[in-house]
């Protein structure tokens, strides 16, 4: 089992898969992420993080100019963006936000990233005080040393760091700035993992963790029905 590092993942035919659709709609966006995009972000700043095109930015845009908007990619396939609309070149593993966003998403973009977890912490940083973070994300492509998956454990923490996870719709969300600390130190990438969810080759991502005697809190479950 391959332990990518970022240079080798980034150049791997998973992550340069031209089949991948990087062409959605504000109204996909809408819809993939379960929210209304426009109106979390408001007249404030919005982050995209892997926005292939940047096609649901420039909507965003042409909707509201007043709405500072950046988009992040590792590749450069950008559609023509108006002044309000930054698109930027680069990899989320080293991109730094440098003022806190009212939204930060990801579609589908984290399924081909190494840390995510390194990611989701990082962009939970960046958040305003009240600011949401939603993104794709599916918690069976984070694993182990030895392949097996984060599992139980992993949600746990994800939710004691105020993270919501909807298991069903593969999604991830936290509401406001917080300095996040997981106890999950990065190994490397799996490119090799297969399809995902979504029908496409994903990577998986591989951890060491930091703190396996810490207690397993499990939220409460409601009472069996009969
Ligand atoms: C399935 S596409 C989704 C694009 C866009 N969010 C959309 O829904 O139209 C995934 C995107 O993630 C980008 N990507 C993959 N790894 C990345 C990384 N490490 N940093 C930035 N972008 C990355 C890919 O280049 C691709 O454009």
């Amino acid at each position: 089992m391959p332990h990518l590092d970022d240079t080798a993942l980034e150049s791997s035919s998973v992550v340069a898969n031209c089949a991948m659709n990087r062409e959605r709609t504000l109204k996909n966006y809408v819809r993939e992420l379960g929210i209304d995009v426009l109106a979390e972000a408001g007249d404030g700043r919005w982050l995209d993080l892997c926005c292939g095109t940047g096609r649901a930015l420039t909507e965003a845009a042409a909707a509201n100019p007043r709405l500072e908007i950046t988009g992040v990619d590792l590749v450069d396939h950008f559609v023509p963006a108006p002044d309000s609309l930054r698109l930027v070149t680069a990899s989320v593993a080293a991109w730094t936000q440098d003022a806190p966003a009212d939204l930060i998403t990801c579609v589908h973009g984290l399924h081909y990233v190494g840390d995510k977890l390194g990611v989701l912490a990082r962009a939970a940083s960046w958040l305003t005080e009240d600011g949401l973070l939603v993104a794709n994300f599916d918690t069976r492509s984070v694993r182990l040393e030895d392949g097996s998956p984060a599992g139980r454990r992993l949600t746990a923490a994800l939710r004691e760091a105020g993270f919501t996870y909807d298991p069903r719709r593969h999604r991830i969300s936290r509401r406001g700035n917080r300095k996040i600390d997981l106890p999950y130190s990065y190994i490397g990438a799996n490119d090799q993992a297969g399809p995902n969810y979504t029908g496409q080759p994903a990577v998986d991502s591989h951890y060491h963790h930091t703190r396996p005697d810490h207690p397993l809190r499990l939220e409460p479950q409601p009472p069996a029905q009969v």
